[in-house]
């Protein structure tokens, strides 16, 4: 997929919405991952026991990285809200840990569409680097 195929991994996004498990929130989200690979696609799931619930961008990455693909180029995600949807705090960790500086593809389903660096979503990041950096891992 190249990169001008904005469109498209919108699309995956879109679709894999319709599979969102979300009868307590009613808020459906898809999501979609351009790795080397290929692309991994990802709805939310909620539970009863409501903590257990996971978003749309992890079930992704979860799903990518169980497979085997360790280097990610972009991720997509769409909800059906007029203000496009960003990735929650624990989203935008995960993503940063696995996924890096990608861009965040933000749309909704009237063809709004705005792109963030994960550098803007999670500006001052803790990581490996960070814990390695302060020697914290040793001790
Ligand atoms: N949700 C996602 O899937 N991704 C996000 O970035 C925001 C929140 C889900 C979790 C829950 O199922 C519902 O949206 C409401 O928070």
């Amino acid at each position: 997929m190249s990169k001008d195929d904005l469109q498209e991994i919108i699309k995956l996004a879109t679709d894999a919405r319709q599979c969102a498990l979300a009868r307590y929130s009613n808020f459906c989200v898809g999501a979609a991952l351009e790795a080397e690979g290929g692309v991994y696609t990802g709805c939310n799931v909620e539970s009863a026991a409501y903590e257990q619930t996971i978003c749309a961008e992890r079930v992704a990455i979860w799903k990518a990285l169980s497979e085997g693909e360790r280097k990610f180029k972009r991720l997509c995600v769409v909800v059906d809200t007029e203000r496009l949807t960003p990735p929650c705090g624990a989203c935008r960790q995960v993503i940063w840990e696995f996924c890096g500086d990608i861009p965040v593809v933000l749309a909704n389903l009237r063809g709004d569409t705005e792109t963030f660096q994960m550098k803007e979503l999670l500006p001052h990041p803790f990581d490996a680097g960070f814990l390695e950096e302060t020697g914290a891992e040793q001790k």
